[in-house]
């Protein structure tokens, strides 16, 4: 088994829960042995997509194991989809001693983790994570949901896994627009590093600028600490506010503008990970002009995400439409739009005083 590297969360529940994501390359074919450590089921559903299926499903070598291979697409994170999985499992006779195994992507983890919260009140969940946006944020942390027409992620959970295991050769067969959307969620952590937790100074930022080079060439030491890096800081938020009280808010650095973005382009223009870049780049503007971070960290910060080539052109948006699709975003309270700003090198707070033509000139960056 190649050099394992383990990251340790802690959930301080009434009674504390602790998981590991373990992260290296190659693990699928030693995954069967790491999970015995961590559930005592002696029966797995593993759940995951064709795509995923075709490329790797003789490499997961997991016993005493049924498969259920959904259709691929964010639109198959739904209710009909979710029924599927129930039916399978009753037909499987599935047991509240059993286990799921979400593999691929983060739509794959978020209804694979939901039937698992849910199936007989709850059963064991474990983690195989085959995207960088899955391995670096969805398949840590334990928010699961599936989408309703109404709204994206709508229904769902706080479901922690038994353990997450993210093999970054899994990597390679991700296409390039696949592999920067979760380069954006990457860009994120390096932003919020220090407010993730005072004792942790990885020095993200400059590692990235340094990096590109090697992550693009999907260089497996560089992968795993990067992975290793993003889980840690998550890890270390999570630890302190599992169901987003407060802290947890700064996970999503960039996502009330992407948010609007996404929803004004319905889901079709662009990925997560390009409407994230773009948030991050509105989010950067307004902190300049509310004046809480200064010219140079704001130009650092625009050519970090520019140098990653994630944020598209984007077509020119409506103001007010803009406007009030950011209020809709489900961090809002009370009608107040909630945004999370840097206001200081790698550090964020949240803001919600902010004024409608700041925030259009953001928009405009
Ligand atoms: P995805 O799951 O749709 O995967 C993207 C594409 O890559 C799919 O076509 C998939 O089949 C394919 N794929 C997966 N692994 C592959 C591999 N190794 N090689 C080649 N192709 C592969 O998308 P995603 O970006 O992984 O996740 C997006 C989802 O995650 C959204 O539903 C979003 O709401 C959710 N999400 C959840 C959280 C959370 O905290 N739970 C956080 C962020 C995003
Ligand atoms: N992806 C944001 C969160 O997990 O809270």
């Amino acid at each position: 088994m190649n050099q394992l590297h383990k990251i340790k969360i802690n959930i301080p529940k009434k009674d504390s829960y602790d998981y590991e994501i373990i992260i290296g390359n190659n693990l699928l074919c030693s995954s069967g042995e790491i999970i015995k450590k961590y559930t005592k089921a002696n029966k797995f559903l593993i759940i995951t997509n064709k795509t995923v299926a075709n490329l790797y499903k003789e490499n997961l070598k997991i016993k005493n194991a049924e498969w259920l291979i959904l259709d691929d697409g964010e639109e198959y994170k739904n209710f009909e989809t979710l029924k599927k999985i129930f039916d399978f499992a009753t037909e499987q006779k599935l047991q509240r001693s059993d286990c799921i195994i979400a593999f691929g992507g983060g739509v794959v983890g978020d209804i694979a983790g939901f039937a698992a919260a849910t199936y007989m009140r709850g059963i064991d969940f474990i983690q195989i994570p085959t995207t960088l946006l899955a391995q670096v944020d969805s398949s840590v942390g334990g928010k699961v949901a599936i989408n309703h027409e109404n709204g994206k992620n709508l229904i769902g959970a706080f479901y922690q896994p038994k353990v997450v295991i993210a093999d970054t050769n899994v990597l390679k067969t991700l296409d390039l627009r696949q592999l920067k959307t979760g380069l954006a969620e990457v860009l994120k952590y390096a932003f919020i590093e220090k407010s993730c937790g005072a004792d942790l100074n990885y020095r993200f930022l400059d590692y990235l600028e340094n990096n590109k080079e090697n992550i693009f060439n999907l260089n497996p030491e560089v992968l795993t600490k990067v992975i290793e890096i993003c889980c840690a800081l998550k890890a270390a938020v999570v630890s302190k506010d599992e169901t987003e009280k407060g802290l947890r808010a700064i996970l999503n650095l960039g996502h009330t503008f992407a948010h609007a973005i996404e929803n004004i382009t319905q889901y079709k223009m662009f990925t997560h990970g390009e409407a994230v870049a773009a948030g991050m780049k509105m989010a950067f503007k307004l902190s300049l002009l509310k004046k809480l971070i200064d010219e140079e960290y704001y130009k650092k910060a625009i050519m970090l995400i520019d140098k990653y080539e994630i944020s598209p052109v984007l077509p020119s948006f409506d103001n007010e439409k803009f406007y009030s699709e950011m209020s809709l975003d489900k961090k809002a309270q009370n009608g107040k739009i909630r945004f999370v700003l840097p206001d200081e090198r790698q550090t964020v707070n949240i803001f919600e005083d902010v004024d409608f033509k700041q925030v259009v000139e953001s928009i405009a960056f």
